[in-house]
């Protein structure tokens, strides 16, 4: 199903003359970043932005991965009254283009050289119809692999580097008396670990065919069922209150030495910065076990809606200047854990696993292996990843679903979602 029915998109394109809730020179933003970490990294627009003189109405909807955000953003369209700007990612930002609701960010563009800035593959995304529309606060690697290296050393483990090594270190993580892999059960935490194992397993070509390309053959065929099972089987990893966890919470785990390792984007860095601790002293970071060669990416932008009030516009396009000026993307992206959109920029600042991501991103979109994240919204459209992600989701928690029946339900949900 498109993401608004034909019925309503008319009510949608009529709300959108109507005046924002923002007042003149104020910009409201909706975003999900509320975890510790995430909080840090928003509070530096915040302050940016009122530096400069303009206000700022934080409109945070809790909820990791930003379903719910979502939710909330598509009332609030319905109803006529988007905020200035919104957090909004991928092929995303081509449906609500398309709905008509994104303001130009052309002027600001070309002012500060945005085309001469961004790498192709990022700017690209920005642009809805030629101009653009949305900027992008920074780019996070999915494939990642968080470990505690005082669990490792108790139960004599190195960090994987396979997805078999995995499971031989998870066996004896658990025999030391940790939770070897900590999880949380949410819809778009399994997808994350899903796209991680299959990308590990099967390799960045199968990956692109079977979740950007949604290849019916790559979905339903052996690879994915392969990819299915070694997913299940990291249930023996995870503890009984995985349930419902939020993947900070899960993050917690590690950082407390509860559990020994989790497979998370890096978002989760910044949990482990909020919490003081040094990368490869405190905590450690690896490409998620077979994954080396790849890099998910996931880039954090922000969608400005089309405002009819000259005050509330100009403040979007001071917020839209301030994202990618040097400050900005060196500040936030040290809390957020994700590296900068730019990479012209001095990374001195940057721990080892922000200085690794740089280079893989680079390595990867050189030599291939740069694949858009399918779980963050970045390979398909929404009403493709909701069905991939029921399908995911309900295989993972059922007694009985075999991984020959999900991949059937893989092809017949990327089919039944397109339009
Ligand atoms: C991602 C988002 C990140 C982080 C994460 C957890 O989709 O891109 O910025 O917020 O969800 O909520």
């Amino acid at each position: 199903m498109p993401m608004f029915k034909k019925t309503t998109l008319a009510l949608a394109l009529a709300g959108a003359t109507l005046a924002a809730t923002a007042h003149a020179e104020e910009v409201e933003v909706l975003h999900w970043w509320t975890s510790g970490g995430e909080a840090r990294a928003a509070n530096v627009l915040k302050e940016l932005m009122e530096a400069e003189g303009y206000g700022w109405q934080d409109f945070a909807v809790a909820g990791g991965g930003g379903e719910t955000a979502m939710t909330v953003l598509k009332s609030r369209a319905m109803s006529g009254n988007p905020p200035s700007a919104a957090q909004i990612k991928g092929p995303e930002i081509q449906e609500w283009g398309e709905l008509g609701l994104l303001g130009n960010l052309d002027d600001v563009a070309g002012a500060e050289g945005w085309d001469e800035l961004l790498p192709e593959v990022v700017a690209n995304i920005m642009r809805y119809d030629g101009q653009y529309v949305a900027v992008p606060a920074n780019v996070h690697r999915v494939n990642w692999l968080w470990a505690n290296p005082e669990v490792l050393d108790a139960a004599g483990v190195e960090m994987p580097t396979t997805l078999d090594e995995l499971f031989v270190a998870g066996e004896a993580i658990r025999e030391a008396g940790f939770v070897p892999l900590a999880h949380g059960g949410q819809a778009w935490q399994d997808a994350t670990v899903f796209e991680s194992v299959l990308l590990g397993g099967q390799g960045s070509e199968f990956y692109q065919a079977a979740l950007v390309d949604l290849d019916p053959e790559a979905l339903g065929g052996d690879q994915m069922i392969e990819s299915l099972e070694d997913f299940k089987r990291l249930r023996e990893l995870m503890d009984e209150g995985m349930p419902g966890r939020d993947w900070n919470i899960a993050t917690a785990m590690v950082i407390e030495g509860a559990a020994g390792m989790q497979l998370m984007g890096d978002w989760a860095k910044g949990e482990f910065t909020a919490a003081g601790l040094t990368a490869g002293e405190d905590y450690l970071c690896a490409a998620a076990p077979g994954t080396e060669d790849a890099f998910t990416f996931n880039i954090d932008s922000l969608a400005m809606f089309r405002v009819t009030d000259d005050g509330e516009r100009e403040a979007q396009q001071a917020l839209a200047r301030l994202v990618l000026e040097p400050t900005f993307q060196e500040a936030f992206n040290l809390a957020k854990g994700s590296i900068p959109a730019r990479p012209d920029l001095e990374m001195s600042e940057f721990d080892s696993c922000a200085q690794q991501s740089l280079a893989d991103f680079q390595r990867t979109a050189e030599e291939g292996g740069l694949v858009p994240s399918m779980a963050h919204g970045m390979a398909v459209r929404a009403d493709v990843q909701g069905a991939i992600f029921d399908v995911v989701t309900n295989y993972f928690n059922s007694a009985d679903m075999t991984a020959e029946e999900a991949a059937e339900r893989m092809v017949s949900a990327a089919q039944a979602a397109s339009f």
